[in-house]
């Protein structure tokens, strides 16, 4: 059973979700808590955000230990409370691993500090000599995806002995404190056969691999010509054998964080023997434009359909401004949103939606002093905006995230648009979703084929699902336009006489 091809995943960001024990960070209890309004909600599975225990120089991304969960999140029996009461809830529940580094508080980096250039501690990463005068350059040029060089020299040790020449560059292509492991170690390969095997055996339904294109660069590591640091020939060996570890647990999918240059590059990450899915951010930067998105999403569907593996469409996630915000914010931005999220639902394929989209939130402004995402060293911004915890209920405190003191600050308009109130709101963006996601369950034409595009208005898009009589309408344009003949099954908003208004979606059938 094939589940994960047209599933309704839900990303949930764990600080964020919901407090149970007032320390202001969400936790696994808080989600288990919350299952109720998942199910409400009528997604088919839960993604985490990663729960090892970390430093939290990037909030979970940094990892000392791949088999164990942060006490800041809970436990392993609270983990495993939260995935037996998933199940009874008919929630799929999915782990986030990040294989490609570690923290630099694992085990192995530590040791490798320890130890002398050329020892066998070190062969797990990359370390190399410097270059250029007593190797004070670093190795080569490349820089980190979050800003400055993606090499970071050794610290002098306390027993040195004056001979700094010798202090070598350790690779990073995140933060300083997220060491690249080497994976033609097989230490490190066994290492994550030993943690798929830990989740899987304990009951998950899936795995995601963080930044799925990234783990193997040249062993020569080059100076860029193109980009030699991701989307390297050997990281498909490593997919490989994640799929076949897969392959002996029944149900179980993985899928790949996999940011490339384009639908072809995605799509041999989703051939037959590597990963089920695999996430992308294109749509979640495309602007609202309908010519634009279309063009991203017939890429896409062409490029993983010759792979005979399923799109997956995502809007949003925790690295990426929120779409009522990424829209222009206000009201348009809302409406924007809302109309993005038809699209993404009528389309074939698996759907990642991230959670507080469904109440419609724009990313919370996070003063500078406030701000947590400190790895991120783009001027522009952190990515604190669209991690500000979810507001759930007006009369209480926290407005029923915390009973304490948020990590990130939430901002007073959060109050307006909290999950309780939009519950018994027909017209909320959280209703929308409802609607949109039982249709999507119940309604034959999103078992449809491809879509099928016709002509319309200049700024707008329709599709027809093969087969079927689903139609999307997407009118991205300033003028209302007609509809299509057909029975309305939904709209993102209010009809003009009778007109589709503009930042607006319609289904019909
Ligand atoms: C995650 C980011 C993280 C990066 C490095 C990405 O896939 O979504 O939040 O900073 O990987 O681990």
């Amino acid at each position: 059973m094939q589940w994960w091809r047209d599933a309704v995943f839900y990303r949930v960001y764990v600080p964020s979700f919901t407090d149970s024990d007032g320390d202001g960070l969400g936790d696994l209890p808080g989600i288990r808590n919350r299952l109720g309004y998942l199910e409400l909600l009528g997604v088919d599975a839960l993604c985490l955000s990663p729960i090892c225990p970390s430093p939290m120089a990037d909030h979970g991304y940094d990892v000392t230990d791949p088999r164990d969960v942060d006490r800041r999140w809970g436990s392993l029996p609270a983990f495993d409370a939260l995935l037996t009461d998933a199940h009874a809830h008919g929630l799929r529940l999915v782990v986030d691993l990040v294989p490609r580094h570690t923290s630099e508080g694992h085990n192995w980096f530590r040791a490798a500090l320890a130890s002398a250039p050329g020892s066998s501690e070190r062969a797990r990463y990359h370390f190399r000599p410097g270059r250029g005068d007593g190797g004070a350059a670093p190795p080569n040029d490349w820089p980190s995806v979050f800003g400055g060089p993606a090499w970071t020299r050794e610290p002098v040790s306390d027993d040195a002995d004056g001979d700094d020449g010798r202090r070598e560059w350790y690779l990073h292509l995140f933060s300083s404190a997220q060491p690249d492991l080497d994976w033609t170690h097989g230490e490190v390969r066994a290492d994550l056969e030993t943690t798929l095997r830990f989740w899987l055996e304990r009951g998950v339904d899936g795995v995601r691999i963080d930044v799925a294109h990234g783990l193997c660069p040249p062993a020569d590591l080059p100076d860029l010509a193109g980009d030699p640091r991701l989307d390297q020939d050997a990281v498909h060996d490593v997919h490989r054998t994640i799929r076949a570890i897969l392959d002996g647990y029944t149900g179980r999918m993985a899928v790949g964080g996999v940011a490339v240059a384009a639908p072809e590059r995605l799509a041999r990450y989703v051939r037959p023997d590597e990963l089920h899915l695999a996430v992308d951010v294109v749509l979640a930067h495309a602007p609202f434009d309908a010519d634009g998105v279309r063009k991203v999403i017939e890429g896409c569907l062409t490029a993983v359909g010759a792979v005979g593996a399923p799109a997956t469409w995502m809007l949003a996630d925790h690295d990426v401004v929120r779409p009522v915000s990424r829209h222009g914010g206000g009201p348009a931005g809302l409406a924007r949103a809302r109309a993005m999220a038809l699209v993404q639902l009528a389309l074939p394929g698996a759907a990642f939606l991230y959670n507080g989209d469904e109440l419609g939130l724009p990313d919370g402004a996070v003063p500078v002093e406030a701000r947590r995402d400190l790895v991120w060293t783009h001027p522009e911004d952190s990515r604190d905006g669209s991690r500000v915890p979810l507001p759930w209920d007006d009369t209480l405190p926290g407005l029923g995230f915390t009973a304490g003191s948020s990590w990130l600050p939430i901002p007073d308009a959060y109050a307006a648009l909290c999950a309780a109130t939009q519950l018994e709101d027909t017209d909320s963006t959280l209703s929308l979703y409802r609607q949109a996601l039982e249709l999507r369950r119940t309604h034959a034409g999103f078992r449809g084929g491809k879509p099928e595009w016709f002509d319309g208005p200049s700024g707008c898009f329709a599709f027809r699902r093969a087969g079927t009589s689903l139609v999307c309408v997407l009118n991205a344009s300033s003028a209302p336009v007609p509809l299509p003949a057909g029975d309305i099954l939904l709209v993102s908003g209010p009809l003009e006489y009778g007109l589709l208004p503009p930042d607006t979606a319609a289904w019909l059938s």
